[in-house]
């Protein structure tokens, strides 16, 4: 579904960052090689999250839902000379692709992949979170939403992608949508948690910018 028009898509690309000659390449590379290509981020989100991600200077990053990495590294051109960021993905087919490019792109040895169900790796990684990214399973996102908003730093942010799903959230939703039932249900969470603020810009599919109190 396209929210606005395709030229004045192409308008908005064409006055906005380029994109990395490395993010091309990944971009290239995982349409020619992996399955659900249209997961990526690209072009106009990845300078997006680059720039939220360099505003925030973060020194810890959460990610959930690596794919082949492209948010990955737009979100690492903003961390700290000491940052990490801890990346999900339970595709394990995924990982020596995004470790070539992790490697490549001299972000490398900040970045540590995991591989598994988010929902059971989160509470084992031992660290506080100044940026998160929720970019995998729309079900889990009331748990995920659980799962960190103790291990997010005051002033902390979490992204949240996807979060109009076509469009679906206002439309009749049919019974057996799990994944539209919990957008609608986890939309309406993060504008009440009283532990937050939080604005849904209406960007590509919707992303929620939320920041902890
Ligand atoms: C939309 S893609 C992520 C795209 C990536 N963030 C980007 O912008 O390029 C969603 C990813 O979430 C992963 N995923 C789905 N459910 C998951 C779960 N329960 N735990 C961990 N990863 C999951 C999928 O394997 C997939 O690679």
């Amino acid at each position: 579904m396209d929210f606005i028009a395709p030229e004045l898509q192409d308008y908005v690309e064409q006055h906005s960052e380029n994109e990395p000659k490395i993010l091309q390449e990944l971009s290239r590379e995982t349409w020619q090689k992996v399955l659900q290509p249209r997961m990526l981020s690209g072009h106009f989100q990845g300078r997006l999250l680059s720039l939220i991600s360099k505003l925030v200077q973060p020194t810890s990053i959460l990610e959930i839902g690596t794919y082949t990495g492209y948010s990955t590294l737009s979100l690492a051109e903003g961390l700290s000379k000491a940052g990490k960021i801890h990346t999900i993905d339970r595709n394990e087919e995924l990982y020596d692709f995004q470790r070539r490019y992790f490697d490549k792109s001299g972000f490398g040895t900040q970045i540590f992949q995991y591989t598994g169900d988010a929902q059971k790796i989160i509470p084992e990684i031992n660290a506080k979170f100044d940026l998160v990214f929720i970019d995998a399973d729309k079900k889990s996102y009331p748990a995920y939403f659980e799962l960190i908003i103790d291990k997010l730093r005051s002033g902390g942010l979490i992204l949240s992608d996807n979060v109009l799903w076509s469009g679906k959230v206002i439309q009749e939703i049919n019974p057996k949508d799990e994944d539209t039932k919990a957008l609608v249900h986890y939309n309406r969470l993060l504008k009440e948690d009283p532990r937050i603020e939080t604005v849904l810009l209406p960007i590509r599919d919707g992303l929620t910018l939320s920041r902890k109190l």
